[in-house]
């Protein structure tokens, strides 16, 4: 039932999405739903003359195989808008994204997008982030110095690794860590925090980098909330 909840989302998002854009596309088993209704879109022509930028290998695969171009993103100017999905959102669009590992192509991506939309599950939107382990992407030289400063600091990391216990390698070829914080108070302030590590690449606090969160129901419905990005305060 989940999976039609995001199916939702990802469908609304692709109102959103008008003839001649480049379109962003996020990663995730949402952002799945969205870029399969946009190759749909495309196929029928009621959307025409659309390019993308994928923020993963997998994305890139599945838009491909649906017949989206894809370009990379230093073969545009901007992306006029992307779709995401997030682990985390307040209402007012402070997230944690990166559980699916593609937090750094994502936060890129982000960067050079005019307008960004997030796609959600009813039980992603919080008050207060943290119960979901903020991801951050590591170099793997040092992993281990560097995992024992963020334990010192009461970060409580742990390495992400696969199924068959192997280390989670990112498309850039770096670790992921997840934080186990259960509570972030302060999101800027650790944001700065861990921009300034040495050795971190990349965290999954995305703050300030929506305009609007779709939120979608098992029902069909779905809830709209926009963001003001300059508003937003830790
Ligand atoms: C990928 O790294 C993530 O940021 C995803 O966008 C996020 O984890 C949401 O994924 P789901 O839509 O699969 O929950």
């Amino acid at each position: 039932m989940r999976n039609q909840a995001k199916m939702v989302a990802g469908r609304k998002a692709v109102e959103y999405i008008e003839n001649g854009m480049t379109v962003g596309l996020g990663t995730g088993s949402t952002a799945y739903y969205f870029i399969d209704e946009l190759g749909r879109q495309i196929r029928t022509g009621h959307l025409q003359n659309i390019q993308a930028v994928a923020t993963s290998k997998r994305s890139k695969e599945q838009a491909e195989s649906l017949g989206i171009k894809v370009v990379s993103l230093d073969m545009v100017e901007y992306i006029d808008v992307l779709v995401d999905g997030a682990d985390e959102t307040t209402p007012d669009g402070s997230g944690i994204k990166g559980g699916g590992g593609a937090l750094l192509y994502e936060k890129i991506v982000a960067m050079a997008a005019k307008k960004s939309i997030w796609i959600v599950t009813p039980d992603k939107v919080v008050e207060t982030l943290g119960a979901f382990p903020l991801p951050i992407e590591i170099v793997p030289f040092g992993s281990l110095r560097l995992f024992d400063n963020l334990n010192q600091m009461g970060l409580n990391p742990q390495f992400r690794r696969l199924d068959n216990d192997s280390l989670f390698i990112t498309d850039s070829g770096n670790y992921i860590l997840d934080l186990h914080l259960e509570s972030i108070q302060a999101p800027h302030q650790l944001a700065l925090e861990l921009d300034r590590m040495v050795g971190v690449i990349e965290h999954g606090l995305f703050l300030d980098l929506t305009d609007r969160i779709i939120v979608g129901y098992e029902n069909g419905e779905t809830h709209l909330f926009s963001c003001d990005r300059g508003a937003m305060q830790s």
